[in-house]
């Protein structure tokens, strides 16, 4: 810091002063899984229900749009994919400051990686969820052909084909999206977040 004769200039409104005007605590729900799992799907249906329902401010970031944006100079490597989720962490750390309820959902297959953005938030306000399907599901749904050109050779790095996925040991949530819809998967977040106070069903103007 010194050397870059950086002085962050003091803010005066807190990160208290932010959050007292909304109904909800911050947080980030931060959705891994292999391409294909659901992940995107599942994180959109829980954006939807939090702000129609719980008039949450919410913000989801998503690999396919992040990748064209703000991190399209990245490419699949392990030290890019390494500066993908740095970078979306550093972002999930300003949208948590601002008072938040940030969902993401990038395959971000490292522990390490993902362990990093835990450790940017106040404990308690990452919360991991592993959206688990077997890969041979992923494989058969291929979404986007990827799978197909994988296997051909015609797209190399691909996690969980030439490229590893490790799966979270200790997820706050722990979804199987082979074995239920997407919206029992999307109730099960919602759920997890009423029981800890994260969101209030007494806000709720449609109950
Ligand atoms: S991450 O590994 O760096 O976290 P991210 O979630 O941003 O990945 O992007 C994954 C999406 O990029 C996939 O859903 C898929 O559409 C596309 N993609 C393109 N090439 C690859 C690849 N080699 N491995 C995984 N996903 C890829």
């Amino acid at each position: 810091m010194d050397k870059l004769h950086l002085h962050p200039h003091q803010q005066m409104l807190s990160r208290s002063d932010r959050l007292r005007i909304k109904g909800h605590q911050p947080a980030v729900l931060w959705f891994t899984g292999l391409s294909g799992s659901g992940k995107s799907t599942i994180a959109n249906l829980v954006e939807y229900q939090l702000n129609q329902i719980y008039l949450a401010h919410t913000y989801l970031l998503d690999g396919d749009t992040v990748r064209t944006g703000l991190n399209k100079d990245l490419t699949f490597s392990e030290a890019d994919r390494h500066e993908n989720i740095r970078r979306i962490g550093e972002v999930c750390k300003l949208f948590n400051q601002a008072g938040l309820l940030v969902l993401t959902a990038f395959i971000s297959p490292l522990h390490a990686d993902r362990d990093q953005i835990r450790a940017l938030l106040p404990a308690g306000e990452f919360i991991e969820i592993f959206v688990d399907c077997p890969l041979r599901v992923c494989e058969q749904r291929d979404p986007k052909g990827l799978y197909q050109k994988a296997r051909a050779g015609i797209i190399t790095n691909f996690t969980g084909i030439d490229a590893a996925y490790e799966p979270p040991q200790h997820p706050e949530i722990h979804l199987f999206s082979a074995e239920k819809t997407p919206e029992q998967c999307t109730q099960d977040v919602i759920d997890y977040l009423c029981e800890k106070n994260i969101i209030h069903h007494s806000i709720n103007p449609k109950q």
